[in-house]
């Protein structure tokens, strides 16, 4: 374990039962959504973690968050086991650790004021800040994510969706947390909007030393704020390292294919990756395949890749690029 980190995923499961009969109730099957993740992220450092649509990535976040409890696995938040407390205790472990939402257009309630949304945390944690000085923290927050604190007034549809998007960040940062968790947080935006959330998402950081996850099925978004990378598949991470060694020298097949579809590919003034056409679809994580469950879309795959599940290590040394493939 990293003696700095914040966040800390040993193991983590999250297996979900499939029952049939409604009065007598069996279970026919287990999705395995999140099975055997290790992740963990220091004081102002990204974590990026991509992966294409329904690899677990949202599961793995409402676990990090709390909002859901894994079926193994433990998450330690600044020291503390935080997947074994109850009622007042994760209550109050819970503003250490805030989630910002994919959608900025649905997860803020229309009815409220944006002074009232941003101030919600503080009525929730009401220890942090005494009622009287609670609307200047609201002014703060509002200045703090580049939105004019005038407009505390105003409704959420007054305002654009990058707006939305710094209404959510503000929100997320009111109660002063040491982990954001940021799930598909810009994926809803134009791409010029996108850049300056994630320029706002980098500056917050170096400023107030949050340590981020930041979650995105597009590796290129990615790019521009991690530190470091891992790359999940059907429930599990397959590679992992700092954001240069896993954008320069990706080494799991899956990567190398994700990263040779997208736009930075061909980019003007670099040398074109080859292509790498990944075929087929993700195999549901109800009955994944045996051994390697990429096998079913790598063109490397051998004999031994349904027979044994390569475990995620690192060829070059414990502190370096790990990568779950037997031929990596
Ligand atoms: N409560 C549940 N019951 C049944 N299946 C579930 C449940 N939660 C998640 N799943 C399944 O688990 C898989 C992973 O879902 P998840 O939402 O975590 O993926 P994701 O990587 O966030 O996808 P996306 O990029 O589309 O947001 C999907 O196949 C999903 O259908
Ligand atoms: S273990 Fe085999 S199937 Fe899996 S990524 Fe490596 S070569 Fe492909
Ligand atoms: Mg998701």
């Amino acid at each position: 374990m990293n003696a700095d980190a914040v966040l800390q995923a040993r193991e983590l499961v999250r297996h979900i039962p499939v029952t049939r009969g409604v009065l007598f109730k069996r279970t026919i099957g287990t999705i395995k959504v999140v099975d055997g993740v290790d992740l963990e992220v220091c004081r102002g450092e990204t974590l990026g973690l991509v992966g294409e649509s329904g690899c677990g990535k949202s599961t793995l976040a409402n676990l990090l968050v709390a909002l859901d409890k894994p079926t193994a696995g433990r998450i330690t938040l600044l020291g503390e086991r935080l997947d074994t407390k109850r009622g007042r205790r994760l209550a109050a472990a819970r503003k250490h650790i805030q989630l910002v939402f994919q959608d900025p257009f649905s997860s803020l309630d229309p009815r409220m004021r944006v002074g009232e949304i941003i101030r919600e945390p503080l009525v929730v944690h009401p220890e942090l800040v005494p009622k009287a000085d609670r609307p200047a923290r609201v002014r703060e927050l509002m200045r703090l994510v580049g939105l004019n604190p005038e407009h505390a007034d105003r409704r959420p549809h007054q305002f654009s969706g990058g707006q939305r998007q710094r209404i959510g960040i503000a929100r997320a940062l009111a109660v002063q947390p040491d982990v954001l968790v940021c799930d598909e947080s810009v994926s809803a935006l134009d791409v010029s909007v996108q850049g300056q959330i994630l320029n706002l998402l980098e500056d917050l950081q170096e400023r107030l030393g949050i340590a981020c996850v930041f979650i995105s099925h597009d590796l290129a978004v990615v790019e521009h704020i991690a530190d470091r990378i891992a790359v999940m598949y059907l429930g599990k991470i397959i590679e992992h390292g700092t954001a240069q060694e896993v954008y320069d020298h990706p080494r799991h097949p899956y990567t190398q294919a994700l990263l040779s579809a997208g736009p930075g590919a061909t980019a003007p003034g670099t040398a074109p990756r080859d292509r790498i056409k990944l075929t087929g679809e993700v195999p549901s994580p109800l009955d994944p395949p045996s051994g390697c469950t990429f096998r079913t879309r790598c063109w490397k795959a051998a004999e031994i890749c349904a027979r044994e599940t390569p475990p995620l290590r690192a060829p070059d040394g414990p502190a370096g690029h790990e990568v779950a493939c037997h031929f990596a």
